[in-house]
């Protein structure tokens, strides 16, 4: 057996597929009718594991701008041992992510009830696309590399399509992303159009771009799509890094508590298999606790477990109860759609559900849920005190300081708030909050001209509807495939509040 391989997270299941096979779920599951992710899986025992964290560290000196260089000069493939999925150096993609920092944040601090020197800031904005995403975009990349992808694709609340547009236009790839319609904010719409991502603007939310994108991935392999979500277990070996980051900003001491906001749940997958596999080699002697922080108007995760009791239960997870719920949310006066001010983990169906009820698992981990108004106070108050960050990675700091109030966090833990995105990304909800100006509806009634820039890039407006996304991707190819929607409009007239 090779010793990097994908393997179905399934107990009853456990099938490997090769690295350079390309899958977005377990194809021996779906042949059975289930649905289950993938893990990148190793046989550590034939790799060079390091002996103590501290063997990184060293590659902070490293100089110049040859492969050496460039991969220790990266955030991410500055730990490459603990990924070794790749094969060769040379196929390895990096546009200089992870360079982030850890703050010790004692101002903040006592504001949410925590002792001074207790409280830590990870800041993830400082990425290159200014969130969290570039880590696990570097080794998506590097897979898409490795299998010769040409096109690659994702679903987006907005921040791993301004990733994804990033690395593809670096990589010389084509970029395709997904946005809900009127669904992302600003700042990172501005982004995939300026790196030269097609961005199609679908009628729908990010749970409707995600179900289509894997659609389009799977049943549509003539159009050659990779798929970028975190349902792609490569991303989430990029995004275990943040952790040994965080580890490493602390002298590789293990903290008492990792705070990360919830979306559709890949970051906190990736935490809770980075400290599993460090515990497995004998690197760290104890596992830090997990909180997941959902936005209540988009917490399945907070429900299934806190009220539902789903667990990882060894792997057999109780996916009845998780169905039973989403038909009740499908039935209810939301019609199944999650909403909060905190845009980018608006989703209501995170495909890696399974993976963070083992995450938990793994870090005795708990979940908890806060409303909007308490995410833009707490994003003010990491504004006033900190670099400031987008809505829904304040949700952090808020549920860190309401499990502080719970007793559940003690005040002299010491607790590593992780900050997912830029201040930036978002900046009408930073206006709205001080000034009440809400300047989307302002957008809404301001002048519209057709863009006449040698590079302008429109959005591309497509409902809801296979055959117009396929046209949209690829006339040619809806043209061969007889399908008669081929060549929608791109330029077609849409109102600009509907981004
Ligand atoms: N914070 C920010 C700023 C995000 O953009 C996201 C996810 C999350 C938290 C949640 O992370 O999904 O791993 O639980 N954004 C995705 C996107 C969904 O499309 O940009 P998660």
């Amino acid at each position: 057996m090779e010793v990097a391989f994908q393997q179905c997270m399934d107990p009853d299941c456990r099938s490997t597929f090769g690295v350079e096979e390309v899958h977005v779920n377990c194809p021996a599951c779906s042949k059975k009718g289930k649905s289950s992710l993938l893990d990148i899986a190793y046989d550590w025992s034939r790799l060079p594991v390091p002996k103590s964290l501290n063997f990184f560290e060293h590659r902070w000196s490293t100089k110049g701008a040859g492969i050496q260089g460039a991969l220790d000069f990266s955030g991410v493939w500055r730990f490459r041992e603990l990924m070794p999925f790749y094969r060769k150096e040379s196929d390895i993609v990096t546009i200089g992510e992870g360079r982030t920092c850890m703050q010790n944040a004692v101002l903040l601090a006592p504001q949410i009830g925590l002792n001074k020197d207790r409280l830590f800031l990870q800041y993830e904005g400082l990425n290159p696309s200014g969130s969290f995403k570039d880590n696990g975009m570097a080794a998506a990349f590097t897979h898409a590399r490795m299998v010769g992808a040409k096109r690659v694709a994702c679903a987006s609340t907005g921040n791993t399509s301004a990733s994804l547009a990033m690395f593809a236009s670096l990589s010389e790839t084509t970029g395709i992303v997904f946005i809900g319609s009127g669904k992302i904010a600003y700042g990172k719409l501005s982004q995939a159009l300026d790196y030269g991502a097609k961005t199609l603007q679908i009628q729908g939310d990010f749970d409707a771009c995600l179900r289509r994108v894997r659609q389009i991935a799977v049943e549509q392999p003539g159009l050659g799509i990779y798929l970028m979500n975190s349902v792609n277990p490569f991303r989430l070996e990029g995004q275990k890094t943040i952790m040994y980051r965080v580890m490493e900003a602390m002298d590789w001491e293990v903290p008492d508590w990792i705070v990360v906001p919830g979306g559709n749940l890949g970051n906190c997958s990736a935490f809770g298999k980075a400290f599993a596999e460090l515990k497995e080699f004998g690197l760290i002697d104890r596992v830090p606790r997990l909180a997941v922080i959902q936005a209540a108007g988009a917490n399945p995760l907070h429900v299934l477990v806190n009220e539902r009791g789903m667990k990882w239960n060894g792997g057999r997870v109780d996916y009845d109860t998780m169905k039973a719920y989403y038909r009740e949310q499908d039935a209810s006066d939301t019609g199944g759609h999650a909403h909060t001010i905190a845009s980018a983990i608006e989703i209501g169906r995170p495909v890696n559900l399974a993976k963070a009820l083992r995450a938990i698992d793994v870090m005795n981990g708990i979940v908890r849920q806060v409303d909007d108004e308490t995410i833009l106070e707490h994003k003010a108050l990491v504004g006033r005190f900190g670099f400031g960050c987008e809505p829904a990675s304040a949700a952090s700091v808020a549920g860190a300081h309401m499990l502080i109030k719970e007793g559940v966090i003690n005040k002299d833990d010491r607790v590593v708030c992780i900050l997912t995105g830029h201040e930036l990304k978002d900046p009408d909800a930073t206006v709205k909050y001080h000034t009440g100006i809400d300047m989307k509806s302002v957008q809404e009634t301001a002048k519209r001209t057709r863009p006449n820039g040698r590079l302008a890039n429109l959005p591309i407006p497509v409902p809801d509807d296979l055959d117009a996304i396929i046209a949209a991707i690829a006339p040619d190819a809806a043209a061969a495939m007889g399908n008669k929607k081929a060549g929608v409009d791109p330029l077609r007239h849409v109102p600009i509040s509907e981004y």
